[in-house]
């Protein structure tokens, strides 16, 4: 399998505290283990669509400093082409703090610091139109998400962190892949079939409402279609899990899947990834995700 994938991608160093319990506001919660991991959901994507067997390009911002450099390593050594980040003196790479609960939810605070630099050139647009799928998310510069949504010709835009969709993302049509939370927000409807309702007729692309183990939802216009979930192996982290499930995605429809067997593949993808700790080290390669589909047949 292969097709090219370009991510247009925020990247973050991930500085992670695994705790008996996520605290509630005003509250310490003492105890626990301090990790480092890649993250960034941009950057995650990129990482799960190249293990999926896509052949990646990163168009991103890092700082000047350690966590830039080894951010930008670890993508490179996931054989994703690396030419497309900036390097960015004025400010620091991107940092989440995120702390872990013991069933692998999580809690995420993100310092966007460089990503909130990212700016697409005439260079990047012509490069974003000659890929076979753009993704992107709203942890890059709307004006950013919105010139790759306008610029690609088939693109998949992740609206995490929650925010209100204009109507000009809209009218490009990407494919939305909102978890329920997103889509809420998205249309400002506390009501999830209202909401999906309005965001499907009002969106040119298909919807895709990521739900975690339970699986996922397309809408596109009337069409109304469940993709089940796959077994999840003992669930550590579930961070980076829909981040796997977009870069999956992207992968198999770039590889010319259509858009239901793509929804399977991220789906199993999306099981499989939460079963190590850290965003990407659950991440599976594309033989995992066809034995998972075998599996399950
Ligand atoms: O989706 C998970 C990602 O969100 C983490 O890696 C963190 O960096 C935040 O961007």
């Amino acid at each position: 399998m292969n097709g090219s994938v370009l991510v247009v991608a925020s990247i973050n160093i991930d500085l992670v505290v695994v705790a008996e319990r996520l605290p509630a506001p005003g509250e310490t919660v003492l105890g626990g283990r301090f990790e480092v991991h890649d993250g960034g959901k941009g950057a995650n994507q990129a990482v799960a669509a190249a293990r999926a067997g896509a052949e990646v390009t990163v168009i991103g911002a890092v700082g000047n400093d350690e966590h830039g450099a080894r951010a930008v390593a670890t993508l490179a050594a996931e054989g994703i082409d690396v030419e497309g980040i900036r390097i960015v003196d004025s400010e620091p790479t991107g940092v989440a703090l995120i702390v872990v609960g013991p069933r692998g939810e999580n809690q995420i605070a993100v310092a966007p610091g460089a990503n909130a630099t990212l700016s697409l050139t005439g260079v990047d647009l012509a490069r974003l139109a000659a890929a076979d799928v753009v993704l992107v998310s709203h942890e890059v510069p709307a004006a950013a998400s919105l010139a790759a949504v306008r610029a690609a010709r088939r693109a998949i835009l992740n609206p995490a962190p929650a925010r209100a969709l204009p109507a000009e993302v809209l009218a490009a049509g990407p494919i939305l892949t909102p978890n329920e939370h997103e889509l809420v927000v998205a249309i400002g409807n506390d009501d999830t079939d209202a909401a999906l309702d309005e965001l499907a007729a009002r969106n040119a692309g298909p919807v895709i409402v990521t739900q975690g183990a339970a699986g996922a939802l397309l809408a596109h216009g009337d069409l109304r279609e469940r993709h089940a979930g796959y077994p999840a192996p003992a669930v550590v982290d579930t961070t980076g899990a829909g981040d796997t499930f977009c870069g999956v995605l992207g992968a198999w429809l770039a590889a010319g899947a259509d858009l239901g067997a793509a929804i399977d593949a991220a789906n199993a993808a999306g099981s499989l990834s939460v079963r190590a700790a850290g965003a990407r080290a659950g991440m599976p390669r594309r033989d995992a995700i066809y034995a998972l589909l075998r599996a399950a047949d």
